[in-house]
C-alpha cells in the first residue's frame, strides 16, 4: 500500500514508535545495543514500515538496511540519505535514530519517477562503539574497510566478536566483501543528526551544516600488577594496577587538556577491574582510551603522551601494561559544494545557520571517502547527548527534515 501523503505528525509517531524498542526494565533513557533483540526489532520494524509504503527494501550481509524511492533514471548513482537505529547504553531517543525518522519522512514526500534520479535511506549497522569497542561497522564495511584481524579481535562484554554476533544474529560474515558499495553508488549523502553539543543553541541558530568531522583513535590499555591482601600488604610492596591507571588517566586527561587549542579531546569511559573488592588490590585492570579531534597531529600528541605515561606508570608502580590501538581514523572533511547547497537552501528558506565541525563520529565519515557528503545537525538541548536527557524541539526538527526535503529534490534532480 502507498500512502498519498505522510505528514510531520505521521513522523513525529514514527519517532515515538521507535522509543518503545528499549531494552526490558530499562528506567533511564534507551538501550538498543547493537545485534541485540531490541536493535534487530527497531530495524525489522523499520523495513516492514518502509516495505509498506513503497520503498524498495534490501538488508546486506551485515544487516545494514536500504530502502530506494526510484527515480526517472536508475542507471544514475543515487542521492543518499539516512543514519543508524543502536544506542550507547542508557542513551537518548535522537542520536541516530533522528537521521533515520527524517529521512523516511523525505523520501515519503516524493513519488516514484518524479526526480530524475533514485533517493536511497539508509540504516547503518552498528554506529555506536559501546558494544564492540570501534564504531561505525556498518558504514566501513559498505566502503571497504573492513579490519578483519582487529575486529576478531575486540570482544563485547559476552566475549564476542563483532563477526561472531553478526552470524549468530542469522546475518553472514563470510559474505563481508559483498557490503562494499560500487563506485559512483551515491552522487550524494546527507545525514542528518542532532548536535551533540551546544554551540547552535548558545548562538540561537536552527541548523549546522557540518563541514568536516573529528576522528577516534582509541586504545584498550591492559594494566597487570598483583591482587592481595588490602590491609595486611604495605604500601611499599603493591603492584596496584588501579593506582597505574589513575596515573595514566590523569596524564591523558592533562595532555589532551593542552591540545584545547586545536579542539582534542580524551576520554577514559570504561573501566573494568580485578577482582573488584574493597579489601583486595586492584590485581588486573583493563580500560579504554578515545581521543578525538580534527587535527591528526594534535591527536597524535596525546596518543605519544599516552606511550609515555604508561611506561612511567610500569616503573613507579612495578605493574606491566600493554596497549594496544583498537582504531585510529582519519579526520574528514566534508564536501565543499554539498555544504554550499545546503547553506543556499538555508538562506533561501530564512532558516539561520552556521558551518560548523561534528566532535562526535558518524557514519557519513566513512561514505565522505568514497561519495560527497554533508551532514545537517539540530540543536540539542543544554548540549546533552548520550544520556536520556536528551533532547531536540520538534519545531526544529521540521525545519531540519524540510532541509533535508528540498535538498535531496535539489541533489535528486540534478544531471
Ligand atoms: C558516536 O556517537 C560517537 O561515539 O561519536
Ligand atoms: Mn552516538
Ligand atoms: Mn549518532
Amino acid at each position: 500500500m502507498i500512502q498519498q501523503c505522510y505528514t510531520m505528525h505521521d513522523m513525529e509517531t514514527l519517532f515515538e514508535t521507535l522509543k518503545t524498542f528499549n531494552k526490558p526494565g530499562e528506567m533511564k533513557g534507551i538501550t538498543r545495543l547493537a545485534y541485540s533483540k531490541e536493535d534487530e526489532a527497531a530495524h525489522q520494524f523499520m523495513v516492514e514500515t518502509m516495505g509498506e509504503h513503497g520503498l524498495f527494501v534490501r538488508k546486506d550481509a551485515i544487516g545494514n538496511i536500504f530502502a530506494r524511492l526510484p527515480g526517472q533514471n536508475s542507471q544514475l548513482p543515487a542521492v543518499g540519505t539516512g543514519s543508524h537505529l543502536d544506542t550507547v547504553p542508557q542513551g537518548g531517543a535522537y542520536d541516530g535514530a533522528l537521521g533515520v525518522v527524517t529521512g523516511f519522512y523525505a523520501l515519503m514526500q516524493f513519488k516514484a519517477g518524479e526526480l530524475l534520479r533514485d533517493l536511497e535511506l539508509v540504516i547503518f549497522r552498528a554506529e555506536e562503539s559501546s558494544r564492540f569497542g570501534f564504531s561505525c561497522i556498518g558504514s566501513k564495511v559498505m566502503t571497504g574497510k573492513v579490519k578483519a584481524d582487529q575486529w576478531a579481535e575486540n570482544v563485547d562484554d559476552e566475549g564476542q566478536s563483532f563477526f561472531q554476533v553478526n552470524d549468530d544474529a542469522g546475518y553472514a560474515s563470510e559474505k563481508i566483501a559483498s557490503c562494499c558499495l560500487p563506485d559512483h553508488y551515491f552522487s550524494a549523502f546527507i545525514e542528518l543528526h542532532i548536535e551533540q553539543g551546544k554551540r547552535l543553541e548558545s548562538d540561537g541558530l536552527t541548523i549546522g551544516v557540518v563541514n568536516g568531522i573529528a576522528a577516534p583513535t582509541r586504545f584498550a590499555v591492559l594494566v597487570r600488577g598483583h591482587a592481595d591482601h588490602s590491609g595486611a600488604t604495605p604500601m611499599y610492596q603493591r603492584q596496584d594496577a588501579l593506582v597505574a591507571s589513575a596515573m595514566i588517566i590523569e596524564d591523558i586527561n592533562h595532555a589532551a587538556c593542552r591540545e584545547s587549542p586545536w579542539g582534542t579531546v580524551a576520554t577514559v569511559g570504561k573501566m573494568e577491574i580485578q577482582p573488584n573488592s574493597m579489601n583486595v588490590i586492584p590485581g588486573e585492570v583493563t580500560f579504554y582510551v578515545d581521543i578525538r579531534g580534527i587535527e591528526k597531529s594534535s591527536i597524535s600528541r596525546v596518543a605519544s603522551r599516552l606511550q609515555e605515561a604508561v611506561h612511567k606508570a610500569e616503573k613507579d608502580n612495578d605493574v606491566t601494561i600493554t596497549l594496544r590501538e583498537i582504531s585510529s581514523e582519519e579526520p574528514v572533511k566534508l564536501d565543499d559544494g554539498l555544504c554550499d547547497v545546503l547553506a543556499q537552501q538555508c538562506e533561501k528558506n530564512d532558516i539561520s545557520y552556521m558551518k560548523m565541525l561534528s566532535g562526535a563520529g558518524h557514519d557519513t565519515m566513512n561514505l565522505a571517502q568514497r561519495y560527497p557528503a554533508a551532514m545537517i545537525f539540530t540543536p540539542s538541548k543544554g548540549g546533552i547527548s548520550h544520556h536520556p536527557d536528551e533532547f531536540t524541539h520538534f519545531s526544529d526538527i521540521e525545519v531540519a527534515a524540510t532541509l533535508l526535503k528540498e535538498t535531496l529534490r535539489e541533489l535528486g534532480n540534478r544531471q
